[in-house]
């Protein structure tokens, strides 16, 4: 389990289905995703989903999945993922569109970029949007993600696409993923720490000004 300000992010459970099934029965969350989320999201879709994410999390290897739960409201609002935990790994995450735009994805996102670097398996952590995704590529920048040229070969896979239609008419087989993100530990150490140093140094001065005003 991993605990941030706001959320736990904990191994999915059966009852996490109602919830999880509105988070992706959404045009506007899976159309961003890999067509494994299918469009429409049926409750059959949702209970494999989350058998085969308590399955994979006793191993690791394939993927770890975890849910996103609100600590004060106890309400399952999206889900983070790691394609295993390999030297290069993978990350995912999708957010109930009701829950957009409140800082969810970076705060998840970067506890898990943490515990990822932590677990000492991972050296560099990667992940792919479609070009139009603001938000995504947005939480990615912010947590020290830079842009990596094209998607390599090894981790194409067919995607929902941000064109298509409602009514699914205009797939896009090619997937809609174009845009490849690279963190190295190294990059990240120094990404995460500037912020710390500037704190010290804030601490310092105003202790100083303290000591000056007394
Ligand atoms: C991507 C996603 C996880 C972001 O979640 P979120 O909780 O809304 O993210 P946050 O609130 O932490 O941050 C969103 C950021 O995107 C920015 N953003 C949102 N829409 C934007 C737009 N159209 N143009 C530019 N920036 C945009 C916000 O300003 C914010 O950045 P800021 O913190 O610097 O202001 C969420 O939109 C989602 O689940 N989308 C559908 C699934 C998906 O795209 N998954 C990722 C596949 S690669």
């Amino acid at each position: 389990m991993i605990k941030t300000k706001r959320f736990i992010l904990r191994d999915y459970r059966e009852k996490d289905l109602e919830d999880h099934v509105v988070i992706l029965d959404n045009f506007e969350v899976a159309r961003w995703l890999s067509s494994s989320i299918p469009i429409p999201y049926t409750k059959r879709d949702g209970r494999k989903f989350i058998a085969s994410a308590i399955n994979d999390n006793v191993h690791k290897i394939t993927n770890f999945t975890l849910a996103i739960e609100n600590k004060a409201t106890g309400k399952h609002v999206g889900g983070v993922k790691f394609f295993g935990l390999q030297k290069e790994t993978e990350i995912g995450y999708w957010i109930g569109e009701e829950f957009w735009g409140q800082g969810i994805g970076y705060e998840v996102l970067a506890a898990m970029i943490k515990y990822g670097f932590k677990t000492g398996k991972i050296e560099e952590i990667v992940a792919q949007t479609a070009e139009d995704n603001e938000a995504s590529k947005a939480i990615l920048r912010k947590a020290g993600f830079k842009e990596a040229g094209e998607i390599p070969k090894e981790y194409a896979r067919p995607s929902n696409s941000p064109s298509m239609s409602k009514d699914n008419s205009e797939i896009n087989s090619r997937g809609g993923c174009s845009v490849f993100f690279r963190l190295s530990l190294i990059k990240w150490k120094k990404h995460t720490q500037p912020a710390k140093k500037k704190t010290i140094a804030k601490k310092t001065l105003a202790k100083k000004t303290m000591a000056k005003g007394k």
